[in-house]
C-alpha cells in the first residue's frame, strides 16, 4: 500500500489509473479507523481496481474545538489495517496541504443539513460538504463509500453531489455493531469501561420502540425512547427525531413518508461522550 501524503501526487497516481482503464473506489476518513471502517474497505476493495482511503481529521467540521483535540489519532494503526483490508493507497494529508487557504465556501441543503446535528452542530455539514467535495474533486472517484452510521451524513453528501454534479455513486454501507448492540465508532475508544456497558442500552431502546411504535403514534413512540434511554443513569437524550428517510423532515404519522428513520443522539458519561444511533421503521 503507498502512503501519499500530497495532492499533486494523488492526482497524478489517479490519472494514471484512470488512463490505465481501472475503476476508482473512494473511503473518506477521519482515521481512528475500527471494523466499520474496515468493512467499507473491503466492499470498495471488492468492487473497484483501485482504492483510495483518506485519513484526515477535518477541522472544518468541528464546532467544538474539544472534540477536535480529544479525536484519537491513530494512524500507524490505520494503515496497518488499511494493509490488511488490501487497499492500495492510503492518503493522508496535513491541514495546510488541504486548506492553504481557509476555506470560504458556504454550503446549503435544508432540510437535510438544518435539521437534527445540522442544527446542535452549526457548520458541521459545511466542513463535511468542504473536505468531501474536495476529495471528491482531488480522487474523481467512480464509487465513495459511506457508513449508515453517519446516516445524516449520507443525506447531505447526496444532495451536494446532485447540486455540483459529481460524476460518482454513493455507496451506503450497513451499520456495523458490537455483540451487544452498540453501533461502532471512532469515539467508542474514549468511553470508560462503565460508559461503555450502558452505551448498548441505546440500541435496545430504539429496537424495543419498532414494537412499540406498531400500536401507538409517532409522538408516543418518540417520548417511549427518550423516557427508557433517560432512565438509565449516565445517559441523557439531546434528540429523537422521527423523519422522512429521504428528505429528513419531521414526520407526525407513520404514513407521512415511504420509509421512516428514528435518529438519535445522546450524551453518555460524564465527560461527556456523544453518541448517534438510529433505525428504521
Ligand atoms: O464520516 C466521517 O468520518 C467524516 O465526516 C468524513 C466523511 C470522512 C469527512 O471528514
Amino acid at each position: 500500500m503507498k502512503i501519499i501524503h500530497h495532492i499533486q501526487e494523488l492526482k497524478a497516481e489517479m490519472s494514471a489509473a484512470r488512463a490505465a482503464g481501472k475503476s476508482i473506489g473512494l473511503v473518506p476518513t477521519m482515521g481512528a479507523l475500527h471494523e466499520g471502517h474496515a468493512s467499507l474497505v473491503r466492499r470498495s476493495v471488492a468492487e473497484n481496481d483501485v482504492t483510495v482511503v483518506s485519513i484526515f481529521l477535518n477541522p472544518t467540521q468541528f464546532n467544538d474545538p474539544r472534540d477536535l483535540e480529544r479525536y484519537p489519532r491513530t494512524l500507524d494503526a490505520d494503515c496497518a489495517l488499511l494493509e490488511a483490508c488490501k487497499a492500495q493507497i492510503a492518503f493522508a494529508p496535513s491541514v495546510a496541504e488541504v486548506y492553504p487557504e481557509p476555506d470560504t465556501r458556504h454550503f446549503s441543503y435544508p432540510p437535510t443539513d438544518s435539521v437534527m446535528e445540522g442544527a446542535m452542530r452549526p457548520g458541521h455539514f459545511n466542513g463535511v460538504c468542504q473536505i468531501v467535495s474536495k476529495l471528491f474533486s482531488f480522487v474523481e472517484p467512480d464509487r465513495a463509500y459511506f457508513g449508515e452510521k453517519d446516516f445524516q451524513q449520507i443525506a447531505v453528501i447526496r444532495r451536494m453531489v446532485a447540486d455540483l454534479g459529481f460524476q460518482l455513486q454513493i455507496v451506503p454501507c450497513p451499520v456495523v455493531r458490537e455483540d451487544s448492540g452498540l453501533a461502532l465508532s471512532s469515539r467508542n475508544s474514549l468511553l470508560s469501561p462503565e460508559e461503555r456497558a450502558i452505551a448498548p442500552q441505546i440500541y435496545a431502546a430504539l429496537k424495543a420502540s419498532c414494537a412499540f411504535a406498531r400500536s401507538h403514534s409517532v409522538q408516543l413512540t418518540r417520548e417511549y425512547v427518550e423516557a427508557r434511554v433517560n432512565a438509565v443513569p449516565g445517559l441523557r437524550v439531546e434528540y429523537y427525531s422521527i423523519v422522512d428517510a429521504a428528505t429528513l423532515a419531521d414526520v407526525n404519522d407513520w404514513s407521512d413518508a415511504p420509509e421512516v428513520v428514528g435518529c438519535i443522539t445522546v450524551y453518555c458519561g460524564s465527560k461527556p461522550i456523544r453518541l448517534i444511533d438510529h433505525i428504521h421503521y
